[in-house]
This record gives structure tokens, C-alpha cells and sequence, in this order.
């Protein structure tokens, strides 16, 4: 019996959670789901965006699986993602994107795995305003990037494409501008590279490199790159294989790990039962594959993809026509599982 911390989150949350939580239910795998609040929900809850009986929760479990949190723009609380991945030292974010058959874009190429370091860079918080009492004149985020933290993350990169029999690892960056700080992963990147001579290495500006992510997907298999550009090149990844609905993410470090969609709480769309529930799924055949309960991993995503390449009874993201919902989506998913 696994325990896990199960977060519904915000928006979407909730709704898509219950049913990938169904899902992973009907694979026979046997969990003990502990549930706890963070984002909105808690703020609503008990008043403040990540209680201690949550951070309690996944110290004990060590895995959690979480919904999508609505962060604030602007003003407001820090982002409790951001808060998570530091306090529990995730440091390296897997964002695995592949064509599915089925789904309405023009490419049918794409086969590639996002690690983006995700404790530090851009989003490490370090933020000050600087101006008068009345007046802010100007503002600066520090990018930290340490050598540390560059290390795990790029020796992660090499490590997960040979466990995974993928043949290259990019480095993304903009060494040529931000000479010490992207310059110093590139370097560490190079200096790795050495001791995986059964890896193919090569580098990527970050600008030209999603051009190219567009024009020939197919040149890519392991990226790994800082936050920020981790951040955005995953969501561009997202759209080359038919959307943010489909994509899912692994938060690891060390000790713990936390499994959750790439897309966010969707505001636009919640409430109305039409949101895309196989990011989330995707993101528990992850967590599956975390604990090595590889078949069941493999039922639920062989079911989620014949799903999809029958585009029948998916979400409208999908099929504009279907007529079908999130529910109905997970029911099609489990009723497929039960039939192969
Ligand atoms: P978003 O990812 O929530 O939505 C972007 C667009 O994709 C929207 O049009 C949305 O309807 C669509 N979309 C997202 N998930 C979908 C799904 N499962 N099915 C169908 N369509 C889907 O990004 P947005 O709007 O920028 O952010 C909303 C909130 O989510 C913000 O508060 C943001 O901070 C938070 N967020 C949280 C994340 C997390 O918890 N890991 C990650 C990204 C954003
Ligand atoms: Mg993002």
C-alpha cells in the first residue's frame, strides 16, 4: 500500500483530480490517498496558501500528487509551486512531451523530454524594489544560478537519458548575453558531457532554439536548461503536441517528489466540466512509474492514448464536436483499461 498526499487544487483542480485519481483507482494499484489544502483552497480553508499540516503531509508520504495552484499576479502571496520545489528541494523539473496520435496539430515528429532545473535562476525570489517612499523607480529579480545546483540538475539530464535509451541531451541557454550565470551552466554542462561519451551533447541558444522547436522538433530528445527557460519551452512543447491539457510533470529531488499537470488552475474554463484531465493522468502514470508500478503505469497510458487517437470521446480542447466532458473522458479511459 502507497501513501500519497493527495492537493486537489484550484480552478480545475478539483475536478480533474477526482477523476485521475479514478483512473489510477481502476489500474488495481493499491493507495492510501492523504488529503490535504494548499493554494486558494486553503487561503479560503484556514488562511494562508500552505498550511503546516500539508507541508507535514508530504515530509511523512515523501510523494505527493497536486493539482494546479492559483498563484496571485502581482501582488499577493509567493507562488506556493515555487515554495514547494525549494522547501523540498525538487530540483529538477521532467516535462516528457510526445506527439499523440489523434490530436489536431501539424506535427507528428515530437519525442522530447524538458528538465528544467527548478529551484533557482530567475524564480529564485529575490526580488527588490528600488525608489523613493512615494515612488518605485526600478525593480530587479536576481537570476542565482549556483554551481551546485547547475550540477544535479545536468548530471540528472545525462543520468535519465541513458536509464530511458535516449541517444542526445541539449543544453539550453544565452550564454552569449548573461555571460556568468548561463555562461557557468554551459560550462558545467560541457564539463558533464565528459562523462557520458554514450551520449550525444550539443547546446542551443534559447531564442533560436524555439525557432527550431517549431521547424524541426524532431532534432531534439533531452533538454535541459534553466527555470525560466525550462518554464517556457515546456508550455511551447505543450502546444506542439496538441495543447496544455496533455502534459504532465515530475517534480524530483533527492528525498521527495511531487507529480502534478504542467498546466495551471485554468480559470476560464472551471466549473464547466470540459477541462482535459490527461496532463493530470499523465502526471500520475509518472508517479506510477516513480513507485515501479510499471504495468499499471503502462495499462493507464496505452488506454489515455487510444483515447486520444480515437478523438470520440475526448474534451473539447481535443474535439471541438465531441460533446464530451472530463468526465466523460476519465470513464472512456477506464472503460479502455478494462478492455485490453
Ligand atoms: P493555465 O495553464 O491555467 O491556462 C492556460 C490556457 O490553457 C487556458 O486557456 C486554459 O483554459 C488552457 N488549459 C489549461 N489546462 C487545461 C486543461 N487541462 N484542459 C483544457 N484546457 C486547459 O495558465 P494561466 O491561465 O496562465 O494560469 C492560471 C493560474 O494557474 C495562475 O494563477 C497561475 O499562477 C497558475 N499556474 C499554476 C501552475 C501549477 O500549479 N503548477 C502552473 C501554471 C500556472
Ligand atoms: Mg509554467
Amino acid at each position: 500500500m502507497h501513501k500519497i498526499t493527495l492537493i486537489p487544487g484550484d480552478g480545475i483542480g478539483p475536478s480533474i483530480m477526482e477523476v485521475a485519481v479514478r483512473v489510477i483507482e481502476a489500474s488495481g494499484v493499491s493507495i492510501q490517498w492523504d488529503h490535504q489544502i494548499a493554494g486558494m483552497a486553503a487561503v479560503d480553508a484556514v488562511g494562508t496558501p500552505l498550511p503546516e499540516d500539508t507541508l507535514d503531509s508530504i515530509r511523512r508520504n515523501r510523494i505527493a500528487f497536486k493539482g494546479p495552484l492559483t498563484t496571485p499576479v502581482g501582488g499577493g502571496y509567493r507562488s506556493v509551486n515555487v515554495q514547494l520545489r525549494q522547501m523540498f528541494k525538487l530540483y529538477a523539473n521532467v516535462r516528457p512531451a510526445t506527439t499523440f496520435e489523434g490530436t489536431r496539430t501539424p506535427f507528428n515528429n515530437v519525442d522530447m523530454v524538458i528538465i528544467r532545473e527548478n529551484t533557482e535562476g530567475l524564480y529564485s525570489g529575490i526580488e527588490h524594489e528600488i525608489g523613493t517612499d512615494d515612488e518605485v523607480l526600478a525593480a530587479e529579480s536576481i537570476a542565482l544560478i549556483t554551481r551546485a545546483g547547475s550540477e544535479r540538475v545536468i548530471r540528472f539530464a545525462f543520468e535519465y537519458a541513458r536509464k530511458h535509451g535516449r541517444k542526445r541531451v541539449t543544453v539550453v541557454h544565452k550564454a552569449n548575453i548573461l555571460k556568468k550565470t548561463t555562461g557557468m551552466f554551459l560550462e558545467i554542462a560541457r564539463t558533464i558531457a565528459g562523462d557520458f561519451p554514450d551520449i550525444e551533447f550539443n547546446d542551443r541558444i534559447i531564442d533560436a532554439c524555439a525557432m527550431r522547436m517549431v521547424m524541426s522538433p524532431e532534432e531534439f530528445d533531452v533538454i535541459v536548461t534553466t527555470n525560466l527557460f525550462g518554464d517556457i519551452l515546456s508550455d511551447l512543447a505543450a502546444g506542439l503536441v496538441g495543447g496544455l491539457g496533455l502534459i504532465a510533470g515530475a517534480n524530483i529531488g533527492k528525498e521527495y517528489a511531487i507529480f502534478e499537470a504542467v498546466h495551471g488552475s485554468a480559470p476560464d474554463i472551471a466549473g464547466k466540466n470540459i477541462a482535459n484531465p490527461t496532463a493530470v493522468i499523465l502526471a500520475g502514470v509518472m508517479m506510477l512509474d516513480h513507485l515501479r508500478e510499471h504495468e499499471a503505469a503502462r495499462r493507464i497510458e496505452r488506454a489515455v492514448r487510444e483515447v486520444i487517437r480515437e478523438c470520440r470521446c475526448v474534451t473539447p480542447d481535443l474535439n471541438p464536436e465531441s460533446g464530451y466532458g472530463t468526465q466523460d473522458m476519465a470513464d472512456e479511459i477506464i472503460r479502455k483499461m478494462q478492455s485490453v
